[in-house]
């Protein structure tokens, strides 16, 4: 197995990460605190250390926050994957990148291929596809992984940010016209590890099979912790007031990693195994 770099490691996808790679000959896991990708020196730190393979999942994953702080949201999710596409040029590594499916606009009805033109719309989405324009100007050996709707046990995520306000109010309301792609964390780890073994390199989708609502995600995770009983009210987004309007329909298709065999489980099943483990059932 290669000698695998980690960025981010503390983080949801970056710790699922940690643990697919646990087995790994060589490891190398950097946190925040240990690393900070938007300081150009990174650069360098990468050089030095000599992986064969830099995974990123450092981000700025704030959404709403980068519209107050663009330039912090840039230097995260747009120059870090810079520098660290550098440091690989540098010393002959292979480069994965983490995006989103919030690079597309995401119309009511639409599906996304890997293929399809991004029109991002938040700053947050911006910073994300700048940072895709900006490893492809100074690397081949690349691959951008776009996932979605991201949650992992002990994260900060939706179903644990639904079950808290189900304990808390006792009912709940939630979105009916915002679409996406649950994903549990350690299934994109799992396909990641698939991936970088076929050295395939291009832009792949890796996100759960089927799409949701946030309302069908929310009523799916009471009815798999018993509180099937439970009110769940559907809203329209625009009751649900944000500082930035998320795509409506952003769902990703996973075209080109299924062509490779790479193929991610339906939402609903890997949603019941994080129950499993973070609710103990
Ligand atoms: N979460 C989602 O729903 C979602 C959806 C689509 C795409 N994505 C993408 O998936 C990837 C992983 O997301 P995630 O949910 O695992 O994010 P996460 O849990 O927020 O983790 C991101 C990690 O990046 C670290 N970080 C932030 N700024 C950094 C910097 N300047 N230098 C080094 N590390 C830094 C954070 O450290 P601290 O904890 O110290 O801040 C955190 O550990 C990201 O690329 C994100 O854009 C996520």
């Amino acid at each position: 197995m290669p000698h695998i770099l980690i960025t981010g490691a503390n983080g949801q996808l970056g710790h699922a990460l940690v643990t697919q790679f646990a087995s790994a000959d060589r490891l190398t896991c950097w946190t925040r605190p240990d690393r900070d990708i938007a300081d150009p020196a990174i650069a360098d730190a990468v050089a030095e250390a000599g992986p064969d393979v830099v995974i990123n999942a450092a981000a700025w994953t704030d959404v709403d926050g980068a519209e107050e702080a663009p330039e912090d949201a840039f230097a995260v999710n747009a120059l870090g994957p810079k520098y660290l596409a550098e440091g690989c040029a540098r010393c002959g590594a292979e480069f994965v990148q983490v995006s989103t499916n919030e690079v597309f606009s995401g119309e009511a009805g639409r599906y996304y291929r890997e293929y399809e033109q991004i029109s991002p719309g938040s700053t947050y989405a911006r910073s994300k596809a700048a940072g895709e324009h900006a490893i492809t100007a100074v690397l081949d050996r690349l691959y951008i992984v776009r996932v979605a709707w991201l949650y992992a046990p002990g994260g900060n995520n939706f179903p644990a940010k639904i079950s808290a306000a189900a304990d808390r109010l006792g009912s709940l309301r939630v979105v009916s016209d915002e679409f996406g792609n649950p994903t549990h964390a350690p299934d994109v780890a799992a396909a990641i590890a698939q991936l970088i073994e076929k050295r395939r390199f291009g832009i792949y989708h890796l996100t759960n099979d089927g799409c949701a609502s946030r309302y069908e995600w929310a009523v799916e995770l009471m009815r798999l912790t018993g509180r099937q009983s439970l009110p769940v009210t559907p809203i329209a987004a625009h009751e649900w007031p944000r500082p930035t309007m998320p795509p409506p329909h952003a769902v990703l298709i996973n075209q080109a990693g299924a062509a490779l065999g790479i193929n991610l489980r339906n939402w609903r099943e890997a949603l019941a195994d994080y129950v499993r483990t973070e609710f103990s059932m």
